[in-house]
């Protein structure tokens, strides 16, 4: 079994990857294989609804970390998405990723586990955490949560270090998430049969 967590901040070890390693390590001590995915500093450019993806296998037109991704996602069973809090909402590199990866290649995460975390100095966390919710809501996957609202405080790593709360909060993801997907190991079910999607856009 594998989780992929993806760092969406700028900072390749700051608090947001702060906060991933300790959802890590509880999914490590369970024996479960981890990858921190960073999505770096260079520009990830936005969706434009062109619908290429539709007849290009699942991957995105802009070969670039977003079908890097896909390619890794369809081999995981569970995500972890992080980001940084910038002006009340997720980091606007981890906006483009999930917009172009759940459009692209949307079905290689149905039927699994994802959890979501926000990193911030002292506000914006929660609007933050339910944006990122947004994507595993709207694509049948099991969401994972903790002991308190996904977040913690710290306007760097050693800040976020202090945040002891935090911490545990992360701590209990892990936890939740190594059971969530043993127990879908141990029952062995083949995955919901879903219907044909009905698309109505409220003209008709
Ligand atoms: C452009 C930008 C906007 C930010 N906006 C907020 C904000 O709205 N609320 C907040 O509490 N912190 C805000 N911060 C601080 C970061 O959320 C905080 O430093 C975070 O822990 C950094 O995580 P990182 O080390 O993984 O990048 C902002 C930082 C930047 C760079």
């Amino acid at each position: 079994m594998k989780v992929l967590l993806v760092n969406g901040g700028p900072h390749k070890n700051g608090a947001t990857n702060l906060a991933l390693e300790e959802v890590e390590k509880e999914l490590k001590k369970e024996g479960i294989e981890t990858e921190i995915f960073w999505l770096g500093v260079e520009p990830i450019r936005g969706c434009i609804g062109c619908n290429k993806c539709r007849s290009n296998n699942n991957r995105c037109f802009v070969d670039d970390k977003v079908n890097e991704f896909i390619y890794k996602a369809e081999n995981s069973d569970g995500f972890v998405f992080g980001t940084p809090v910038h002006f009340a909402s997720a980091s606007g590199a981890i906006t483009s990723f999930l917009d172009r990866v759940f459009y692209a290649g949307g079905k290689y995460f149905t039927g699994k586990a994802c959890s979501c975390i926000a990193s911030c100095r002292r506000g914006g966390a929660s609007a933050t955490f339910d944006q990122l919710n947004k994507y595993p809501l709207i694509n049948n996957m099991f969401v994972v949560g903790s002991s308190y609202w996904n977040q913690i405080h710290g306007n760097n790593r050693e800040e976020a270090t202090q945040d002891l709360e935090g911490l545990q909060t992360m701590r209990n993801i892990g936890k939740n998430m190594a059971y969530i997907l043993k127990c879908k190991e141990k029952a062995n079910l083949p995955k919901p049969i879903y219907e044909d999607k009905i698309k109505t856009n409220f003209i008709r």
